[in-house]
């Protein structure tokens, strides 16, 4: 483990400021006014996922994003014709491609790489050619972080949800398996040469176990800082979550 594996990024998910925004039309609140503040509460890079029904964010926040950033952007997206070339015009620093359903409220599942390891690899080799760097977001499985790496990912990011779900519904038993699975499955990663990531579902009292996995370099966290940020201010929401992450990398 290198010095700078220590170091644990913290990407800030604006979405659900999106979301609010979107509920009532208008422009308010603003995704990037989040961004900014993210940005000067420590945040290390942005992330944003454009849904193909622009149900959060919309085509010109990422044109804003782009324009705005000082830090990088990680563009979430499926893995559909229309966001590559959304993808291939902006050039954003990362690009994770992450499955979607209409139906369904959030990221419900990881990718499934195996069975589309050949599409998959066509999809990612123009973003690579273009500098992105391609993530692939997907369920900690030994096949997926496998086919993730053949198809010419350079990251992966572990889905967290099913470990958060079971932490805040009290199935320890299943917490402790899924944490596991996020543990070994980072070192698996790791060890065939791609950068690991984690996130979803990720609060203040999920966030350090997964902190402690040296191989894991950034957290994706947006939901729960959006939320906190009604009752704390979203600066100090970020801080927290920050300080909760340092606490545990020192
Ligand atoms: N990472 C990815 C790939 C996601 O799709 C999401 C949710 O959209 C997140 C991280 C952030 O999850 P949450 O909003 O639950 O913190």
């Amino acid at each position: 483990m290198t010095a700078s594996q220590k170091k644990l990024r913290l990407g800030v998910n604006i979405d659900h400021v999106a979301t609010v925004r979107n509920a009532r039309g208008g422009g308010t609140p603003d995704p990037l006014r989040a961004a900014r503040i993210a940005e000067l509460a420590g945040a290390d890079g942005i992330t944003a996922h454009l849904r193909e029904d622009r149900r959060h964010i919309s085509d010109s926040d990422i044109e804003g994003l782009m324009n705005i950033l000082s830090v990088p952007l990680n563009f979430e997206m499926a893995a559909t014709a229309e966001m590559q070339e959304i993808a291939l015009f902006h050039k954003p620093h990362a690009v994770c491609i992450v499955p979607e359903k209409r139906e369904e409220r959030t990221t419900e599942g990881g990718l499934e790489v195996v069975r589309e390891e050949k599409k998959l690899a066509e999809f990612v080799a123009p973003l690579r050619d273009a500098g992105c760097r391609v993530s692939i977001f997907i369920a900690p499985d030994k096949h997926q972080i496998e086919a993730a790496c053949r198809i010419g990912a350079q990251v992966i990011e572990l889905h967290s949800g099913a470990y958060c779900d079971a932490h805040h519904e009290g199935r320890i038993e299943d917490r402790n398996i899924e944490l596991e699975a996020l543990r070994d499955m980072s070192r698996f990663a790791y060890d065939l040469g791609l950068e690991v990531h984690v996130g979803h579902g990720l609060t203040y009292e999920t966030v350090q176990p997964v902190a402690a996995f040296l191989e894991v370099v950034e957290l994706n966290i947006g939901h729960f800082l959006i939320g906190e940020a009604i009752f704390r201010g979203f600066d100090p929401a970020i801080k927290e979550m920050r300080r909760l992450m340092d606490e545990v990398r020192n």
